[in-house]
């Protein structure tokens, strides 16, 4: 077909929904304009950033037509997020049996060697690994082998690296490359050896180095100055902006709030867990907003933060707490009702005289109030 007669829109079909899209699109991103179900996972991939995909195999789907002029099925499974779609084509993402089959596979394979850590990691809650597993995984592991183990590595002064957490997927590397003036971290040796590492360890303290914690997947780079000092559940997310100095910043960020306190400040996230857009251009944040800015009052406070319903990071916060009607040291077996008080309105976990959301390291159980104090 000449170049003038190709159509202006390319119509495809994701698991029976027929949708025009411009042509150039992947499959991930006319599956990502249906939404639901229909959109593969993404692990690797990052829309916002250049060069990103084809790493994972999470988002593998069955092309059951090549398209109108040539429809006949594409004989392996391929990569959603690196295919562009063509006119007719026709994809079967959770319809396929071979998909989910292929799926729980990758699964299985990307936590061959990541730790079953969740209930210590500061990603828990939001960790799309863990989601992953959940939606596609199997409930057992056949993997009998040690798995590989690597030291924690603090690269720079925010920023904590578990390497044995990593899934490879190559996002931060392409942060670094992309978003700020000197990158010095990638993916050092190949195979079974390939890691995440600082060049002879030198330390990430550029300005938009913060990001890569916010487009890891998975709990392998993580904010030194919010590490252990909550649960991501406990916190209420609320959407606030200031004006920062500094003009790549976009000054629009998510505070993680509990009572008064910020407990940490992320980029603000769209449903597929990337950074929001505004004006076109990703809205990324620089280091002091956030990790400088740790006061509710360095901050115009929008409003809460639009959770997903199915994320556990929205649960029991947006309706009106409901109590018992016996007395509640009754029905707790003579607990205290502290316990259950909203505890999103309650800061004072920690001991009198220490701020949590102050304090630049992680926080340790001497920094915390006892059960009976
Ligand atoms: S550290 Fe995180 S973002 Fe970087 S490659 Fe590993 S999993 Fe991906
Ligand atoms: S998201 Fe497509 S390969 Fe990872």
């Amino acid at each position: 077909m000449s170049e003038q007669n190709k159509p202006a829109v390319f119509k495809v079909t994701i698991d029976n929904i027929t949708i025009d899209v411009a042509p150039g699109t992947t499959i991930l991103n006319a599956a990502r304009q249906i939404g639901g179900d229909v959109t593969p996972p993404a692990m690797c991939y990052y829309s916002k950033l250049e060069g990103s995909g084809g790493k994972c195999r999470t988002c593998l789907v069955e092309v059951a037509a090549g398209s109108t002029a040539d429809p006949r099925p594409m004989p392996k499974l391929v990569a959603s997020c690196r295919t562009g779609v063509m006119d007719g084509m026709i994809v079967k993402n959770i319809t396929s049996d071979r998909v989910l089959d292929a799926r729980e596979g990758v699964v299985e394979f990307l936590l061959l060697n990541h730790p079953l850590d969740c209930p210590i990691c500061d990603q828990a809650g939001e960790c799309h690994l863990q989601d992953l597993s959940y939606e596609h995984g199997n409930a057992g592991t056949r993997y009998e082998f040690t798995r590989r183990t690597f030291k924690k590595e603090d690269i720079g002064p925010f920023i904590q690296l578990h390497m044995t957490r990593c899934i490879l997927c190559y996002r931060c590397v392409y942060v670094a490359g992309q978003l700020t003036n000197q990158r010095v971290h990638g993916v050092i040796d190949r195979g079974d050896h390939a890691a995440i590492s600082t060049f002879i360890s030198r330390a990430i303290d550029n300005d938009f180095s913060g990001n890569m914690i916010d487009v890891c997947p998975v709990g392998a780079l993580t904010d030194k100055t919010f590490r252990f000092k909550n649960r991501v559940w406990f916190t209420k997310p609320v959407d606030a902006h200031r004006n920062c100095d500094n003009p790549q910043c976009c000054g629009k960020a998510t505070l993680w709030m509990r009572g008064d306190e910020v407990y940490r400040v992320t980029v603000r996230k769209d449903p597929f867990g990337e950074v929001q857009s505004y004006d076109g251009k990703p809205g990324w944040i620089c280091n002091t907003c956030r990790f400088d800015k740790k006061q509710a009052r360095d901050w115009v406070v929008e409003g809460l933060t639009t959770i997903s319903r199915h994320s556990v990071i929205g649960a029991n916060k947006y309706k009106i707490l409901e109590q018992p009607k016996e007395t509640i040291e009754q029905v707790m077996d003579g607990r205290k009702p502290k316990l259950l008080m909203d505890i999103h309105s309650i800061s004072e976990v920690n001991k009198p005289g220490i701020e949590l959301s102050e304090l630049s390291r992680p926080a340790h159980s001497t920094d915390f109030k006892k059960a009976d104090e």
